[in-house]
């Protein structure tokens, strides 16, 4: 079973002004495809917050994946990306290109979406938008691919069955 963090980025979401229905659908989506979610926190707009929260989750609970949901569109407190990019030692952007491209076939607004990947260690972070909507979009297009990453990351596997 793999271990995940969710980490929401959300001014509003950590002050209370809005319910953080991203990182539960998150946790939902997740829980029943058989992964354990071990940590799930709502986050302030700041890279202090959000870079100890990914440390934390990568060094500490040694979790084979983050996602972050929020924090990728072009608002000025936006920041994920850029925190992502600074904890990461290697990207690994396609995943964040091929949910943004799949994304586009449903709405021309994913191309704002500024979200990136990469691993840290052997945990892989993944940004997702801030919408319950493009959260589920891209991990319904995205998780079974992720999954076989993670297998490879982790070594279970080191064989790329051909899809
Ligand atoms: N991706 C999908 N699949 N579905 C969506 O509805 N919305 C976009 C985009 N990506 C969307 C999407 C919009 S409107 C924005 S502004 C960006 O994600 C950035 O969102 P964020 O700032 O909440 O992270």
């Amino acid at each position: 079973m793999f271990k995940v963090g969710i980490i929401t980025a959300s001014d509003k979401g950590y002050s209370g002004e809005r319910e953080d229905l991203s990182g539960r659908l998150i946790a939902d989506i997740m829980t029943k495809k058989g992964y354990e979610v071990v940590r799930q926190v709502i986050v302030p707009d700041e890279a202090e917050d959000l870079r100890r929260e990914m440390l934390h989750m990568a060094d500490e609970l040694r979790v084979d994946l983050i996602l972050t949901t929020g924090g990728t569109g072009f608002s000025k407190r936006d920041i994920t990306p850029e925190v992502t990019i600074e904890v990461c030692d290697r990207m690994a952007n396609g995943i964040a290109e091929a949910i943004r491209f799949y994304s586009l076939s449903i709405t021309p607004r994913a191309m704002l979406s500024r979200a990136v990947s990469g691993i840290r260690a052997e945990t892989l972070i993944i940004n997702l938008p801030g919408s319950p909507k493009a959260v589920k979009e891209a991990l319904d297009y995205a998780l079974d691919s992720i999954h076989h990453g993670l297998e490879i990351l982790t070594g279970k596997t080191g064989d790329c069955a051909r899809k």
